[in-house]
């Protein structure tokens, strides 16, 4: 079993669900001594295995897999919120009509869970880690019976505690500036707003598991922090978006260089789960999405399509973190060697 500590360069590459992890990212980072991540969440059971297999002709080094845990809601609570989807929906109908794109309407859909997990235990990889709730103890031990380590992502000291009871290898543990979604295990729940390194800490006080921190680490000092806060790695996702095997779209990579955008938000605006990124006008037109994953998701995929198709940053979103300034255009293993440090 691979273990953080395990790592030449406790550096983890991210998983970055919507194309920026690709094989060549995660082969790139494997092999510059640090852990790659496939990104297996949204996509297709037949595309993740693609993805794996493509990854294991670029790499023979360990590598990891990251599953989105379904939150399906059939109570009194999610009826009213799908009703506020669809308004929601109505309200986007201009934008959709500019596109000339027609947006669905919501479903349920709990990504393939048994179909992915079918796949990783027949085929395992060496590290898979969960975001969005916590794995059950039964799915924790199918993997770990077939050898791979299982991480749970998480964003406060309870659900820690919880991930520990179920019985994972090691936590993520985000922190307020983390880019992407929260991993909160609801999508209701109101994130932790605390630091990294504060989190960190705190969460290693509780629960004795390896700590792997995400969250704002863009360089070594930012690295030299979180081990002495007490992770063994680290997990950085917005350093490597500019790299040349990331595969961050272009209306991304000119947002993320571009002196228009000036701050990250935390918004439900695109997928109704919280998620940080660069503000731009969807942000701030549509600040109050529904409370509602993957609904919201399903409903404005569409549109952001339509709108980075057409290089229109303002409608599209731009997941980063607080750090994102600092995101470096340069190969993923010199940006491996730069968190590093000396
Ligand atoms: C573009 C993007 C996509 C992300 N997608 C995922 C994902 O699919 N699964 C996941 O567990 N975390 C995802 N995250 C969050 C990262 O795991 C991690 O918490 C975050 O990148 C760390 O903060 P940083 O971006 O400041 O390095 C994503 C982050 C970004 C920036």
């Amino acid at each position: 079993m691979v273990s953080p500590a395990d790592l030449a360069v406790p550096v983890v590459a991210a998983p970055m669900a919507g194309g920026p992890s690709t094989p060549a990212l995660v082969a790139a980072v494997t092999d510059a001594g640090g852990l790659g991540f496939l990104a297996a969440g949204n996509q297709t059971v037949d595309a993740v295995r693609d993805q794996i297999a493509v990854t294991r002709t670029l790499t023979s080094g360990a590598f990891g897999a990251n599953l989105f845990v379904p939150e399906l809601r059939e109570d009194d609570a999610s009826h009213r919120e799908i009703k506020r989807v669809e308004a929601y929906r109505a309200s986007l109908a201009a934008w959709a009509d500019e596109f000339g794109v027609e947006l669905p309407l919501p479903h349920p859909d709990d990504d393939a869970w048994d179909a992915k997990l079918d796949l990783l235990e027949a085929d395992p990889v060496a590290v898979v880690s969960f975001t969005f709730g916590i794995p059950s103890s039964k799915v924790v031990h199918r993997l770990q019976r077939v050898g791979t380590s299982v991480w749970a992502s998480v964003t406060s000291v309870a659900d820690a505690v919880v991930a520990a009871s179920s019985g994972v290898d090691a936590l993520v543990v985000q922190g307020t500036q983390a880019g992407g979604h929260r991993a909160t295990s609801h999508c209701i729940d109101m994130p932790n707003e605390a630091s990294t390194i504060a989190l960190v800490a705190a969460v290693r006080w509780v629960v004795d598991l390896p700590v792997i921190a995400a969250g704002g680490v863009m360089d070594s000092d930012g690295l030299h922090d979180a081990i002495m806060a007490g992770a063994t790695a680290v997990q950085c996702g917005t350093a490597f978006l500019l790299t040349p095997e990331a595969g961050t779209s272009a209306v991304v990579r000119a947002a993320l260089v571009d002196d228009v955008f000036t701050e990250t938000v935390v918004t439900r605006s695109f997928t109704g789960r919280l998620a940080r990124g660069l503000a731009n006008r969807w942000t701030t037109e549509f600040p109050d999405a529904p409370a509602f994953y993957p609904a919201v998701h399903q409903v404005t995929s569409p549109l952001r399509a339509a709108a980075a198709e057409a290089g229109d940053a303002q409608r599209v979103h731009l997941w980063a973190g607080t750090g994102w300034r600092q995101a470096r255009a340069e190969p993923a293993a010199d940006v491996v060697r730069f968190l590093a440090g000396p």
